[in-house]
């Protein structure tokens, strides 16, 4: 099929990638001119496993492009996809203006001599915002004198990537969400999708088909706020039950366990730690909290989820004043800086929050993180001394706080780290590490919840 992705983020460039890979002919559109030359030539701007070998092969086949050209894309694609940025305004309400550029571009574009066109809100939008879409576009064709005559249907299909692994993820989804009331853009996203569906791309091919929920636009757009919101709540709960253990013994890790095993609760995003970060869960959160509060529902759990989430941050510093006592003077050095493994994004990264911490109480701050430590990034930490490899970090560090769980971390050589250290102290704010290994080559040992 004929497909045109509009942004190249990180939802839009995989969504792009991975459909001409299956061999739909997709062209991908973004304003940045440099951006779509990197793009042009293989090179992906952001880091994400596999993708740049996806990029290249769908290239060489003459399956994905990348252009400027909004009209052209607009002409080409018999499915076009919306993905451009979301971000959150100052007071958590959802910033749509680069959702309604995008929308009234393809109203200007849209002629009547245009073919049927399905309009796909991939990006992350507020509760409703199908049928306001649906009004840009039609607002942008009136203006550009291409009359009212309305032969196209927007769909909400939500994406579930997560980063780090967003490709994997594409081909091995868990369900295919996709919301509209025309039944015949529906069948035209399921043929889209249908290679996927029958899971000829999927690591396990043996498995059944990928369940696909048609449902109306407004459900669609709830599912993805209601998916995201739930995990972050289940981090959140996960961290409450930790702090509980901290107090009156017993550890999260084995908690965990226990209660995961329930296949009611089941094992995934029930791993204590600093809290979760990264560009979706925060944004997504308040955004639901924002509409909640428009529409007259003050939306208490997501409310605790997030405070409980801002609090276990603060918690990290205060271990570290328990153990240290006055930070003033004392250099903190941290395993890691990114939101999550396998990623350079360090949007809403809990170690930010730790460093401005840390540096507001006079500590100084060090950092090793195997991604940012050999770019050239930087953002964000002016007040942070990174280091290139773990033994410099620990050079002089009165504590570490392991704050990425990124693998290389478990088989680093702690013993001569602590050497190194002028106090080997370590918090470890994912419980990451082995806790009688850390105390046995010399680590004052401390986790969360354990
Ligand atoms: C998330 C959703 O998983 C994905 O479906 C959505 O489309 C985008 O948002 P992502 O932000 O890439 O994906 O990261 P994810 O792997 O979900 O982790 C989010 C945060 O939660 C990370 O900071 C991670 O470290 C933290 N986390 C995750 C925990 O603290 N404990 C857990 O048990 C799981």
């Amino acid at each position: 099929m004929r497909v045109c992705v509009i942004g190249t983020g990180y939802v839009g460039l995989v969504t792009g990638v991975c459909l001409a890979h299956m061999g739909h002919d997709v062209v991908c559109i973004d304003n940045n001119q440099a951006k779509v030359e990197l793009m042009r030539s293989g090179q992906s701007p952001i880091h994400e496993p596999g993708l740049p070998e996806t990029m290249q092969s769908s290239i060489a086949a003459g399956k994905v492009s990348f252009s400027t050209d909004l009209a052209a894309g607009v002409e080409h694609g018999e499915i076009l996809f919306i993905a451009v940025g979301t971000p959150s305004l100052p007071d958590g309400s959802t910033d749509t203006r680069y959702i309604e550029a995008v929308a009234r571009g393809i109203g200007a574009s849209l002629t009547p001599q245009s073919g049927y066109k399905v309009i796909v809100n991939k990006s992350t939008v507020p509760i409703g915002s199908g049928d306001w879409v649906r009004m840009i576009i039609l607002d942008g064709m009136e203006a550009s004198g291409n009359g009212k005559s309305a032969n196209f249907d927007v769909v909400s299909n939500p994406e579930f990537l997560r980063e780090g692994s967003a490709v994997f993820d594409t081909f091995n989804p868990d369900r295919i969400v996709l919301g509209s009331a025309n039944p015949k853009a529906i069948a035209m996203m399921e043929q889209l999708y249908q290679g996927i569906i029958d899971r000829k791309f999927a690591e396990d091919a043996s498995l059944p088909t990928v369940p696909v929920v048609k449902t109306d636009l407004n459900s669609a757009e709830m599912i993805k706020y209601a998916a995201n919101a739930f995990l972050a709540v289940k981090i959140s709960f996960i961290n409450e039950v930790a702090n509980i253990c901290d107090r009156v013994g017993g550890n999260v890790k084995e908690v965990s366990r226990g209660i995961g095993l329930d296949s009611r609760i089941g094992n995934k995003f029930l791993q204590a730690g600093i809290g979760w970060g990264g560009s979706c869960f925060a944004k997504d959160v308040s955004s639901l909290i924002h509409t909640a509060g428009d529409y007259g529902y003050n939306a208490e759990i997501l409310q605790s989820c997030v405070h409980v989430n801002k609090q276990q941050r603060v918690l990290v510093v205060e271990k570290l004043q328990q153990v240290l006592k006055v930070l003033k003077g004392k250099t903190i050095g941290l395993l890691g800086l990114t939101f999550k493994p396998d990623t350079d994004d360090m949007r809403d990264a809990p170690a930010l929050t730790l460093i401005d911490q840390l540096d507001r109480l006079g500590a100084r701050v060090k950092a090793y993180d195997p991604i940012v430590s050999q770019s050239g990034i930087r953002d964000g930490l002016s007040n942070v001394m990174v280091e290139t490899d773990p033994e410099r970090l620990a050079d002089g560090c009165d504590a570490l706080v392991l704050v990425t769980d990124w693998a290389q971390f478990k088989d680093l050589d702690y013993a001569s780290m602590a050497g190194f250290m002028n106090n080997p102290v370590i918090i470890d704010a994912r419980n990451f590490l082995d806790p009688v290994a850390m105390t046995n080559v010399g680590f004052d040992y401390r986790g969360m919840g354990i």
